[in-house]
């Protein structure tokens, strides 16, 4: 059986990562596109050349001509502009919604069929004008942000614990930004619920800790954003699509009345199988969850509200 062709649009760092990892695990066949000439072509080339070392037999390749992602299964967005220190993911909105408009008709014209997978910031208002110029059906449209948080949120509490990474189940809902939702009470430790393992203190520094995680790792960079851990989130999410595991991750989602929202692309905790998004999974959420959920998507509002397409 042929593997699957996936197109990663955008070269950047997260490209990068998403082509290695793509490529050296035999998930599919990456194809990087730029609109940089030489980058994609360079990356992938260096990565062909080490694919004997990595036992892969994938093909990877680089190009700058929309017309080679065709016959895409899945299409991964990683195009636009990364935040500097001082912004926050809303500044890049207008440089990243060009960017994105073209990207857009660019998939839809040539892999007219694909699953689409957006990872560019701000997330939420990106994955939603994807949408709106596709016109793909939602199912096909969806946006890595929940899966990063909720791994930023893991790998917090498990330092705490000093307990393996693999047993801390964690759920982060709402936007992708400073109003994200660490849902506490559905976070356990091999069943166990977090807050009978930490303090309240220890809990509300990892929480807040994780809102300010992406802004974290931009503040030591300096020249650009987080670009592994957002990698390797896409993965899993493509892995549960092309696989078909139906793995339950928190995604940004378009929501048609579930949680009492209409037309809007927030993170909840969904099925991902070879339907794309299977089924949005709603959960229970007390008085003061509900009230910081209501206010993250009042603010992906607000940023949908600035677009004009
Ligand atoms: C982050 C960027 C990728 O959270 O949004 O690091």
């Amino acid at each position: 059986m042929p593997r699957p062709k996936i197109a990663l649009i955008g070269g950047g760092n997260i490209g990068g990562v998403l082509a290695e990892q793509i490529a050296y695990r035999e998930l599919g066949d990456p194809v990087i596109f730029d609109v940089v000439e030489g980058l994609p072509q360079g990356k992938a080339l260096d990565m062909a050349e080490g694919a004997p070392l990595a036992g892969s037999d994938s093909r990877i390749s680089g190009t700058n001509d929309y017309a080679d992602i065709a016959g895409a299964e899945l299409v991964i967005i990683t195009a636009g502009l990364a935040r500097k220190p001082g912004m926050s993911r809303d500044d890049l909105l207008s440089t990243n919604l060009k960017i994105m408009t073209q990207v857009a008709a660019g998939v839809r014209d040539n892999a007219p069929d694909a699953y689409v997978i957006v990872v560019s910031n701000p997330l939420d208002a990106m994955v939603y004008t994807f949408k709106e110029i596709s016109g793909f059906p939602k199912n096909r449209v969806v946006g890595m942000a929940g899966v990063l948080d909720s791994t930023r949120f893991r790998s917090f509490v498990a330092w705490e614990l000093g307990v393996s990474v693999e047993d801390v189940t964690a759920l982060v809902l709402g936007g992708h930004g400073d109003t994200m939702v660490p849902l506490v009470r559905y976070c356990t430790v091999a069943g166990i619920p977090v807050a009978k393992l930490l303090s309240q203190e220890k809990i509300d520094a990892i929480v807040e800790r994780t809102k300010g995680a992406g802004g974290e790792v931009v503040a030591l960079l300096k020249t650009g954003s987080a670009f592994v851990s957002p990698a390797l989130s896409a993965i899993e999410m493509a892995e549960s699509i092309l696989r078909d595991k139906k793995r339950v991750l928190a995604c940004a989602c378009l929501l048609e009345g579930e949680y009492g929202v209409d037309g809007l692309y927030v993170g909840v905790p969904c099925i991902l199988g070879a339907g794309g998004v299977e089924r949005v999974i709603e959960v229970e959420m007390d008085a003061e969850e509900r009230k910081l959920f209501d206010a993250s998507v009042e603010h992906v509002k607000t940023l949908i509200d600035k677009i004009q397409l």
